[in-house]
């Protein structure tokens, strides 16, 4: 990629009739009024983000909103995943009703995939739903989270369980903001861009492979690229099955071994995309043993993953435990286990597969304990 090649601001349209929204994707998009103009703008805003993106960027976008509300009104959330939860939710409407806000309220989610993911919920549910923009600020959020309308907070018991679906009215998607992202929330956030080759694009993960290093390097024109083609690819989907149906669910690939990993250890130990990479290694195997995708697949996407600063061995679980909370996967049915494989790169499908060679996957890529 030309690194002097300026980017400029693209849309991607996400076509669900009423609830149809654009996806910007640019630089300086946080201090540009195309950004904001056209969105409800009659009653409060409130910013909601989290103990670490707010003092970056809240004020940038607070100014930016100022003209355009009648108060512009900010929480902080404490930061991470461990706080994707009923009681940090329960802050956002307490300070909504404590504000006296209205259900013409726009809720902004200025942050990653779990501010966007609790913003959203909270923007669904407050007085039966308000209007939200989605500011995404990882990479992870502006390839996968902030688009298409999941919205959610963890159980105890299950990651993403308690949630809704729930459309934002707008994405921004401002390349800038990830110049402050650690160079580990960037490897995770390429974990999800790597996700649409093999399950959808395999020119893509072409493209991948030869602009990884760039990716690393937060080279601005290979963010571009690699963030629209991702929302394109999501948005065809979630056009076609907005309430995953079936077909949406070609997108947890990685995520059915990657949820096991990120409950089994605890929330927060293994970064949401640091555990679909290794997942989907381990998906990818599995298509492999089931005769769906080429053996070569395996160490095609290790070697990508270990590129993009990846983990690629799973950590130690009982078999029991890992069974047991791969069963607890939303895409089970009646008990069974179902996983996204790649049959033929570019294509993904749906199944469950034989406990014992489930069984054999996990050891190949578990590291000695
Ligand atoms: P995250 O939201 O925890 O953000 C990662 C870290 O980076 C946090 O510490 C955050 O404060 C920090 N950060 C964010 N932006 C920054 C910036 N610009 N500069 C400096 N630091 C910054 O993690 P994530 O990877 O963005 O999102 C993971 C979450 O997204 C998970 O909860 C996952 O379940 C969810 N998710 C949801 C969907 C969906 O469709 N709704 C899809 C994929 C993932
Ligand atoms: N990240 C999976 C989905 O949006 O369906």
């Amino acid at each position: 990629m030309d690194t002097a090649t300026p980017v400029e601001t693209l849309r991607v349209p996400i076509k669900l009739g009423d609830r149809s929204y654009d996806i910007h994707i640019g630089c300086g998009l946080l201090g540009d009024a195309a950004s904001w103009a056209g969105l409800p703008a009659s009653s409060d805003a409130l910013i909601v983000s989290n103990t670490t993106v707010a003092p970056l960027y809240a004020a940038r976008l607070a100014a930016q909103l100022a003209g355009r509300h009648r108060r512009v009104l900010q929480i902080a959330l404490p930061d991470g995943e461990a706080f994707k939860d009923a009681a940090t939710l329960g802050l956002v409407y307490d300070r909504l009703l404590a504000d006296g806000c209205d259900r013409k309220t726009v809720l902004y989610a200025l942050g990653g995939g779990v501010v966007g993911d609790m913003a959203g919920f909270a923007a669904a549910c407050y007085m039966r739903g308000v209007p939200f923009v989605q500011v995404p600020t990882t990479l992870l959020a502006q390839v996968d989270s902030s688009v298409g309308g999941k919205t959610a907070i963890n159980h105890p018991l299950g990651k993403n369980m308690i949630g809704a679906f729930y459309q934002p009215a707008r994405v921004i998607c401002d390349l800038d903001l990830l110049d402050t992202l650690p160079e580990r929330e960037l490897s995770a956030g390429l974990a999800e861009v790597i996700k649409y080759g093999p399950i959808a694009d395999p020119a893509f993960f072409d493209w991948i492979e030869a602009n990884i290093d760039a990716l690393r390097a937060c080279d601005k024109p290979a963010l571009a690229h690699a963030v629209r083609r991702s929302c394109e690819i999501k948005a065809e989907v979630v056009g076609q099955d907005e309430r995953e149906g079936g077909l949406r669910a070609i997108l947890n690939f990685g995520h059915t071994f990657g949820h096991a990993i990120e409950t089994g250890l605890g929330y927060g130990q293994w970064l949401h995309g640091e555990a679909v990479g290794c997942g989907m290694v381990m998906a990818a195997d599995l298509s492999a043993r089931l005769g769906l995708a080429d053996a070569a697949l395996v160490p095609r996407l290790q070697a990508l993953c270990r590129r993009a600063g990846l983990p690629v061995q799973a950590p130690a679980l009982p078999l029991a435990r890992w069974m047991a909370l791969m069963r607890g996967d939303k895409k089970s049915e009646a008990g069974e286990i179902r996983f996204v494989l790649i049959e033929g790169l570019g294509h993904a499908l749906v199944r469950p597969a034989p406990d014992a060679l489930v069984a054999a996957v996990i050891a190949a890529h578990t590291a000695p304990a």
